[in-house]
């Protein structure tokens, strides 16, 4: 796992959209799956600054959402859907086709599940994955528990998830409860994993993945020490109780 620590959440967004751009640059097809939240929405618009500025070409590229609320709509602005289409799709020339979220209405969830899985492996499987990581160590609406999904199915938020996600909602009521999320399994199988986390609040449960040795699915992020190509991108307030914190972009390789 390499650990790149930047100054502040801007140099974060930078070094993780700098990453996706050469991915994309490399290979034009990208089939690439993206989070929501507060987290990535510098590094998406730094992805929307080099479409206009630098000719980053999204016109093949594949993006799946890693999950969606249960049962908002696509037209509703708090919907997964929504919040792609207004940050990243359509500021970028990504084709509306190549762009994919579980089916949330459809009331058949085994079978929205099953083809959301279907759709990525025809794609040819993910190429890449961007995470965020809650405060509860969940990567998607993977959640600290004592058996973990393998591929995309229907998950109950934690209350601590509830919470966290409460600050984009006028009140706490109106947080869907459930979502529809990639597995671990589906996440495991990219080809290349970053995970991004910025600020004080992400500190503590950064460092106890920092530190975690062991698998554990009471620690969900804990599966990436599995993999083989991670990147982890953290500022320095996220990196504030990590023993190696440092004043200037560090990288550490483990
Ligand atoms: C959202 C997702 C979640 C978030 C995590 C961190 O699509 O997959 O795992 O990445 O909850 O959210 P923020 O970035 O809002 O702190």
């Amino acid at each position: 796992m390499d650990l790149i620590i930047e100054k502040n959440y801007e140099d974060m967004s930078r070094r993780a959209a700098t990453i996706i751009a050469d991915e994309i640059r490399k290979k034009p097809n990208l089939v690439m799956a993206l989070p929501t939240g507060g987290t990535p929405l510098g590094t998406f618009e730094e992805l929307v600054r080099m479409h206009r500025e630098k000719n980053l070409d999204f016109s093949s590229a594949i993006s799946f959402n890693i999950d969606e609320y249960v049962p908002l709509k696509p037209d509703n602005p708090q919907s997964y859907y929504y919040y792609m289409n207004e940050n990243l799709y359509k500021k970028t020339n990504i084709k509306p086709e190549n762009t994919f979220v579980p089916n949330v209405l459809d009331k058949d969830v085994e079978k929205v599940c099953r083809e959301y899985e279907n759709n990525i492996s025809r794609c040819g499987g993910l190429d890449f994955i961007l995470l965020g990581i809650g405060n509860d160590g969940h990567i998607g609406f993977n959640e600290p528990d004592d058996e973990l999904f393998a591929y995309t199915h229907l998950a109950n938020l934690s209350e601590s998830t509830i919470k966290a996600n409460s600050r984009f909602f006028s009140s706490p009521d109106e947080v869907p409860t459930q979502a529809i999320t990639m597995g671990v399994g589906t996440i495991l199988k990219a080809k290349k994993i970053v995970l991004i986390a910025s600020g004080e609040n992400k500190a503590a449960i950064v460092n106890k993945f920092l530190n975690s040795s062991v698998v554990t699915p009471q620690l969900p992020a804990s599966f990436l020490l599995l993999h083989r190509n991670v990147t982890v991108i953290i500022d320095e307030a996220a990196a504030a109780l990590h023993k190696k914190t440092a004043s200037k972009t560090t990288h550490y390789s483990f």
